[in-house]
């Protein structure tokens, strides 16, 4: 008896990247299913090193007998099949924004709130937060715990890929024309996105925000502290792999710039890569392939009392996506799930799901 795992979104990019990280990290798993739309039966996606799974079609599988489904098809995809995986047993962790706010799902960070995990029971559903509230709150833990954070100011420098692989080839044969001087097609984003930032992730608000930004905002608060306030500015950028943020904070107590770092430093998670010269910091090509989200720049903010700036860099498919989805199945396991454990080297497929 071991674990088994189907992974829903197996061709797109954070389904690819689960099955990856899955691989890497040794998960015991004794069966691994992937799963996509009907777009996809018969392809092959890769597990690993070595093996292939064969694609299944998401509308005629059945959960029966799967223990962890990671979910990332969508959110309207999520909404009818996560909860048909939950009652057939599974549980489900989606990444997708479907579930995030309901009262009756957490929504993990490990590092952060691992216990809350213990609510999947409610509905059999763990939500895995947006990308950009990932990396920005678990920034914010360590020094939310030192001074209290009471309001936080950021503006986003988001990658393509966080909208999916179709947004990235838009982004990669945009570029091209731009060189070959052949007409400018855009079908995913709004704007040219080559050589340009768009100002404009997910649909408007009635308040004038959009729906990104709001994420930001009601899952940090959901996740570390209901009142910390949020303003975010979310802005797409011309860059493949890897989320970058520059965050300012005002604390209720004061905190200087040594404390932070080494609060930041000591955070399970973090990598501090703080030096005040040349190259001194990570940009998001640096990030791309890592599990760490990299903190830069933290300076005082002298605008305002017990105020702090810095910037902020993670692997949006990673840590943004499938590591955090990862490793909620690990503590599931460990901690909440009796599926016994297969062994790395015990990975099966199932090859048809009937
Ligand atoms: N990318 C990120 O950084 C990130 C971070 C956090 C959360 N998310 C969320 O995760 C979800 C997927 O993102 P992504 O970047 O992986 O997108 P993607 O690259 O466009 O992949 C979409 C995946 O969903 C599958 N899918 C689409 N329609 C389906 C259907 N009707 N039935 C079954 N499967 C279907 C696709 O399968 P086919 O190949 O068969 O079409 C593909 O595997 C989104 O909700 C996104 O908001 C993404």
């Amino acid at each position: 008896m071991g674990t088994k795992v189907a992974v829903v979104g197996a061709t797109g990019n954070v389904g690819r990247e689960m099955l990856s990280i899955l691989a890497e990290r040794g998960f015991p798993a004794a069966d691994v299913a992937a799963v996509a739309s009907e777009r996809s039966v018969g392809s092959e996606v890769s597990y690993g090193e070595d093996d292939v799974l064969k694609v299944d079609d998401l509308e005629k599988f059945d959960f029966e007998g799967i223990d962890i489904a990671l979910f990332s098809p969508g959110a309207k995809i999520s909404a009818v099949h996560a909860p048909r995986a939950a009652k057939a047993g599974a549980v489900v962790i989606d990444n997708t924004s479907q579930f995030r706010m309901d009262p009756d799902v957490p929504l993990v960070v490990p590092e952060i709130n691992a216990a809350a995990i213990a609510q999947y029971r409610k509905r059999g559903i763990i939500a895995n937060p947006n990308c950009s509230t990932i990396q920005m709150v678990m920034a914010l833990k360590p020094l939310h715990d030192l001074a209290r954070a009471k309001r936080v100011v950021v503006s986003t420098y988001q990658s393509v890929s966080g909208a999916g692989r179709e947004a990235m080839d838009e982004l990669f044969n945009q570029t091209r024309s731009v060189y070959v001087n052949d007409p400018m097609t855009k079908e995913h984003f709004t704007k040219q996105i080559a050589f340009n930032c768009i100002p404009h992730i997910d649909v408007f608000m009635e308040d004038g925000s959009t729906k990104e930004e709001w994420k930001m905002a009601v899952e940090t608060r959901k996740i570390l502290d209901p009142d910390i306030a949020v303003q975010a500015t979310c802005v797409r950028v011309p860059v493949f792999i890897g989320h970058a943020e520059a965050v300012t904070v005002e604390f209720e107590k004061p905190i200087s710039v040594e404390a932070a770092r080494a609060a930041l430093r000591a955070a399970p998670g973090i990598s501090v890569v703080d030096h005040r010269v040349d190259e001194g910091y990570v940009t998001p090509l640096e990030s791309v392939g890592e599990d760490s989200v990299f903190v830069s720049r933290i300076r005082r903010d002298p605008t305002v009392r017990n105020g702090l700036s810095f910037w902020v860099v993670a692997d949006n498919l990673r840590k943004g996506a499938a590591l955090n989805a990862v490793q909620i199945a690990e503590i599931l396991i460990s901690e909440y799930l009796e599926t016994g454990s297969g062994g790395s080297d015990d990975v099966g497929q199932r090859r048809s799901a009937g």
